[in-house]
């Protein structure tokens, strides 16, 4: 195709293409037009367009500036109609704009961001370290990943004694500074080691944290889940001392209607050990072991037995969150549903 030919096949496009938009008398319209001559499949433009390569092709580069500026000169017109007819929004894109044209309203109130907040287990577990803190218990921390000594040995758990299977515990492919095992803590008693290890006695610590157990996820089970450690270690300490604590701690948690129950039981770093129940709305609900710590684990921090004794404690963090909460699936705690845990 000779150039003049296609150049003036481009002006008449143009003409009728601003004749067209001129003449739209409502957006409809307008937009019929746009579909007409800039239609990205079967406008007019796009079919002139496609003649281009005809040209012979010395003469392209003059015959594409020329493209170039009538494609310009309909956009602007497009536009130019656009605004005629008050439509609003297509910020120079092409088509979308169907029905009565919207206009800005700077007075209506803007889309507010929504805030995050707190987990609720970690808004538990400061709730927890409020009340423990208002009992004089300070807050002790302690790593997840544990040696053998810190999350059995010391804690009177010998060799042959079940909790010790590497199957029923995460052991880690890697061995600790010493050359021993290494294992996901199943307990936070450990940090009663190594708190004493560390500090003469008196004692008054919690410890709140993540404990791992082979456990296959169901409404109350969960591989991952955060306990509350208490301990306390003082001259003349008694059980009398272990029940007023926990008793307090469970009014102060879930209200004046708490009572609290022991049932003996047994673990092997406290002697006599026991099972602490809350009754709440007329049910008795266990929320973790407790006892007197065993002389055995005294002496192998280096306390004299003869001189201090002292209590220990393990609630489970997630049973007292959902309680309260009337969460009734403990899977929904981690399932990361933003929907779930807004409600908190
Ligand atoms: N560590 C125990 C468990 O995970 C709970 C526990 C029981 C902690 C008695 C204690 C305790 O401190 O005295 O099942």
């Amino acid at each position: 195709m000779a150039l003049a030919d296609f150049i003036e096949q481009l002006d008449k496009l143009a003409a009728s293409a601003t004749a067209a938009f001129d003449a739209a008398g409502e957006t409809a319209a307008l937009e019929e037009a746009r579909v007409e001559f800039l239609g990205a499949k079967k406008g007019q433009f796009k079919a002139v367009q496609k003649k281009m390569g005809s040209v012979e092709p010395g003469e392209r580069p003059q015959a594409g500036k020329r493209l170039n500026e009538v494609k310009m000169q309909i956009e602007q017109a497009f536009v130019a109609a656009q605004e005629r007819l008050g439509s609003q929004g297509t910020g120079g894109q092409k088509g979308g704009q169907k029905g009565p044209a919207k206009q800005f309203d700077a007075t209506l109130p803007g889309s507010c961001l929504r805030w995050g907040h707190l987990h609720p287990i970690t808004q538990t577990i400061e709730e927890l370290k409020g009340i423990m803190g208002r009992l004089g218990f300070s807050v002790a921390d302690g790593p997840e990943i544990e040696d053998e000594r810190h999350n059995f040995e010391a804690l009177n758990i010998p060799l042959e004694h079940p909790a010790r299977d590497p199957l029923d515990n995460f052991y880690l492919p890697v061995v600790g500074a010493g050359g021993g095992a290494l294992l996901l803590r199943s307990q936070t008693s450990t940090v009663q080691i190594r708190v004493m290890e560390n500090t003469p006695p008196p004692i008054r610590i919690i410890s709140l944290g993540r404990v791992y157990r082979p456990d296959t996820p169901d409404p109350t089970h969960y591989p991952m889940f955060h306990q509350m450690e208490g301990l306390l270690i003082d001259n003349r300490v008694t059980m009398a001392d272990l029940k007023s604590v926990l008793r307090m701690f469970a009014t102060s948690y879930l209200g004046s209607d708490v009572h609290i129950r022991f049932r003996p039981s047994f673990f092997p770093f406290t002697e006599p050990s026991v099972e602490a129940d809350f009754s709440w709305n007329d049910q008795w609900i266990e929320f973790g072991g407790a006892g007197m710590v065993d002389p055995n684990v005294l002496q192998e921090v280096g306390y004299d037995p003869e001189q201090v004794t002292g209590f220990a404690f393990g609630l489970g963090i997630e049973r007292l969150c959902m309680r309260r909460h009337n969460i009734t699936d403990i899977r929904y705690l981690y399932k990361n549903d933003v929907r779930f845990l807004h409600q908190f």
